[in-house]
């Protein structure tokens, strides 16, 4: 038997194989709430129009709502025979209410239909983005206020470089997730134009009102191009490309979690609630949810990706090819959320084991800079001497098994005779963060500021 939407032209039904690569109500089942709010904001402007009777307009909204509560209950049979949501929907309306849900569709294609429905998904999940991540910065923000004074080494090519703060690190997450946050508002301001209306492609000769079902619909106005609106991603592109880069950040802190959460580290203890133990090794305490970060976040670059290559060739306007936006998406979106959760968690629960930071800043010479600074400042040397100078120093100190500060007066003068007994003001680790009062430095005066700055941000 042939389609009951279009089965006109028929004689045959499709292939089992053919519904099997057609239909997507397996997946888009998840925007059944889109669907029927856009369907009851079309109904309504049908209404409010004159283009369908009051009373046939009046079923329709109270069929939709019966047919949520139907979907909410899990009482709904969802029909692979009907391919997708919108269509599961009408049908279902059809039982419910008779012939007038054959007017619902009037002026409207699955094309802009389905396009509205994504974006509410869409819209609805940057707000959940915005939300988490702004729990993040208050749990790093919190981190990094207790320890806005805490020494720690700071590492470039994961070697010991100078000194820094706990607080400092915390707050360079938090610029980076900041970020995150402005761009996540940005794709939610630009993506907030309404489809519907647009119909397959080229508009309608049915006297809607575009603006009525985009404000209903909580979108700031209709989009201006039909055939843009029905065939364009990019909204949901620049998700998955904010959850991109947004991910990349979440997967290098959880590197460093996992890094300083093993015993040559030992910076921090993680949580129990955030930890797993081994079935055999009895002493362990693992990482996984940093390490789950670390390795989910694929999948959202992944599905960044995957739907580039589905859009990169589409003439205008819609093709089939686009329904592959969802899947790529939905799980994208999902694997975001359970990120960011994971990470605020972790992060929240965290304890930074002070001790350890302090001895490992004091260790690996971190204090050499700080050093060839003295003797440019006080002995007048070039930087480049002093460099030097230091060097061999440091070289010193190693042969010797000790940390800077533990060479004698007498050892360092060997090396350069200028150096008086204030040189080792500067060797100590506080002293080191304490100097480092440029702007965006890692001074704890600097540190605070910061922290007092984001926290009026967050609020
Ligand atoms: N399930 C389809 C999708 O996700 C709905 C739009 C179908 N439009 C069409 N012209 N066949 O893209």
């Amino acid at each position: 038997t042939s389609n009951q939407m279009w089965g006109g032209r028929f004689s045959a039904g499709p292939d089992e194989i053919m519904e099997a690569i057609n239909a997507s109500i397996g997946f888009d089942k998840r925007l059944a709430s889109q669907d029927i709010a856009g369907s009851r904001a079309h109904a309504a402007m049908l209404g409010a129009t004159g283009i369908v009777e009051a009373s046939d307009v009046e079923a329709i909204r109270e069929g939709l709502l019966t047919v949520m509560s139907e979907i909410e209950a899990g009482e709904f049979a969802f029909s692979p025979a009907l391919e997708d949501i919108h269509m599961n929907v009408e049908a279902r309306l059809k039982e419910i209410v008779g012939p007038a849900a054959g007017r619902l569709h009037t002026a409207r294609s699955r094309n802009d239909q389905v396009a509205t429905d994504f974006r509410l998904w869409v819209r609805e999940r940057l707000d959940q983005t915005e939300e988490q991540l702004l729990a993040l910065l208050r749990a790093l923000l919190a981190q990094a206020e207790a320890g806005a004074e805490w020494v720690m080494p700071g590492f470039t090519h994961l070697q010991t470089a100078q000194p820094v703060t706990w607080g400092h690190h915390m707050m360079a997450y938090v610029e980076m997730f900041g970020r995150d946050l402005s761009r996540v508002r940005d794709a939610r301001e630009r993506m907030n134009e309404c489809p519907l209306g647009a119909a397959a492609l080229a508009g309608t000769s049915f006297p809607i009102d575009r603006e009525m079902t985009a404000q209903a619909l909580g979108f700031d106005r209709p989009s201006a191009n039909s055939l843009d609106a029905v065939s364009d991603r990019d909204f949901a592109l620049e998700f998955l490309s904010v959850a991109s880069i947004a991910a990349m950040h979440l997967s290098r802190f959880a590197e460093e979690l996992v890094i300083w959460s093993s015993a040559q580290f030992r910076f921090v203890t993680l949580s129990d609630r955030f930890s797993t133990g081994s079935s055999i090794m009895p002493q362990k305490k693992n990482p996984d949810a940093a390490e789950l970060i670390r390795a989910k976040v694929g999948r959202i670059f992944g599905a960044n990706v995957a739907l580039m290559m589905v859009m990169k060739g589409l003439p205008l306007a819609y093709s089939k090819d686009m329904q592959e936006d969802k899947e790529q998406v939905f799980d994208a979106a999902d694997t975001l959320a359970l990120a960011l959760a994971a990470m605020e968690g972790m992060v929240r629960d965290m304890t930074a084991n002070r001790p350890a930071l302090e001895r490992a800043a004091a260790s690996g010479f971190s204090t050499a800079t700080d050093l060839a600074d003295w003797l440019v400042r006080v002995l007048g040397l070039p930087f480049r001497e002093a460099h030097h100078v230091t060097g061999a120093l440091v070289a010193r100190a190693e042969a010797k098994g000790c940390d800077l500060p533990e060479l004698t007066l007498a050892e360092m003068r060997e090396v350069h005779e200028g150096i008086t007994e204030e040189v080792f003001g500067v060797l100590g680790v506080e002293n080191s963060v304490a100097s480092r009062v440029s702007y965006g430095g890692t001074a704890p005066l600097r540190v605070k500021e910061q922290v007092a700055r984001w926290s009026e941000l967050l609020g």
